[in-house]
């Protein structure tokens, strides 16, 4: 009885096709979901290539990933490939790895519980939605390295992964972070080439946001993950790194307001102590390690304490009708 009403409302598509097993952008489910950014019509694989009907055909690169741009991009907000270098080196040293586990548990933990309580039939299908069963997409807009990405696909099992972002040095680490992830070279400002609703679960970590098309590829049932700095994080490193405005949690809320309600937050908060070459790595990370004057970065501490903090917060659509 439970097992009929639980696949009865689960999309047909869901339910027909097995997940993908293999990562990249031509994995079954990612295929599904991407759309030619410059007709929006489906892409089929064609050799090393994505190609739509209308015969726009996008080259997948060695690594996996595809640049799916086709319109110049203002230069300077992508991350260049030593930044990428210096957040792949801090990440994989396990610095944030508290915060991958905030993302990876509220990632999971949402994709079971139902989006209004009590026990409305919405609660019900939810309630016992079993992840095992699901092809989901867990799409990252402005992934980076793909470092959360692919925390996220390590509690949901049977997700494929669809790492976006504008600088193809990230996308090119990407596409590895994880067996079953994928990534694409786009940029967040732009309509996302994808088809409505076709992520579970998107997430968000330090990275810019467009609640507008977050919104339209978000499934009804979906979540997003959002992950932003409070005023204490890194705030011992002072103009090393870039000030957070104080209003920063309470602006994150209105841009969503329009399309969604929080639902959830967790805030994760922790000392760190860093070796001055480790310093060095996470200001290098940033934009700010551009604009310092020569030598700022030379004489760094032996050891610096820092603090990290953090609001890991949980969207749902907002019900527009209501
Ligand atoms: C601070 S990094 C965060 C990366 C990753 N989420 C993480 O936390 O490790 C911001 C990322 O957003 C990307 N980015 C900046 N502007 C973008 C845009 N307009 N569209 C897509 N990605 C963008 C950068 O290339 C960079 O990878
Ligand atoms: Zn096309």
């Amino acid at each position: 009885m439970m097992r009929e009403s639980m696949t009865r409302d689960i999309e047909p598509s869901a339910t027909v096709n097995a997940p993908s097993v293999t990562g990249g952008v031509a994995a079954p489910s990612v295929l599904r979901a991407l759309r030619c950014s410059v007709c929006g019509a489906e892409f089929a694989e064609a050799g090393r290539a994505l190609r739509c009907a209308h015969g726009h055909s996008f080259d997948i690169a060695k690594q996996g990933y595809v640049n799916l741009l086709h319109a110049k991009v203002p230069a300077g907000t992508a991350d260049t490939p030593a930044m990428v270098a210096a957040r792949a080196a801090f990440l994989d040293a396990g610095h944030y790895a508290p915060l991958a586990d905030a993302v990876a548990r509220a990632a999971e933990a949402s994709a079971r519980v139902p989006r209004s309580g009590g026990a409305s039939p919405d609660f019900q299908r939810h309630e016992f939605r079993d992840l095992a069963a699901l092809p989901e997409l867990v799409l990252d807009a402005g992934a980076g390295t793909g470092y959360y990405l692919a925390a996220a696909l390590d509690a949901l099992p049977n997700a494929a992964g669809l790492a976006l972002d504008l600088s193809a040095a990230a996308c090119r680490r990407a596409a590895r972070a994880h067996p079953r992830a994928a990534a694409a070279v786009w940029n967040t400002w732009e309509p996302l080439p994808l088809a409505d609703g076709c992520a579970s679960v998107m997430l968000n970590v330090f990275a810019p946001r467009n609640a507008a098309e977050f919104r339209r590829v978000l499934r009804d049932d979906g979540v997003l993950v959002v992950v932003t700095p409070t005023s204490s994080h890194l705030a011992e490193l002072g103009e090393l790194t870039l000030a957070v405005d104080p209003r920063k949690d309470e602006r994150l809320t209105e841009g969503l307001s329009r399309h969604f309600d929080r639902v959830d937050a967790e805030e994760v908060n922790y000392p760190l102590e860093l070796s001055a070459s480790e310093t060095r790595t996470l200001i290098e990370m940033g934009p700010t390690a551009h604009h310092l004057s020569p030598g700022a970065l030379d004489a760094l501490p032996d050891a610096v304490r820092v603090t990290v903090s953090c609001t890991v917060a949980v969207y749902r659509l907002r019900d527009e009708a209501a």
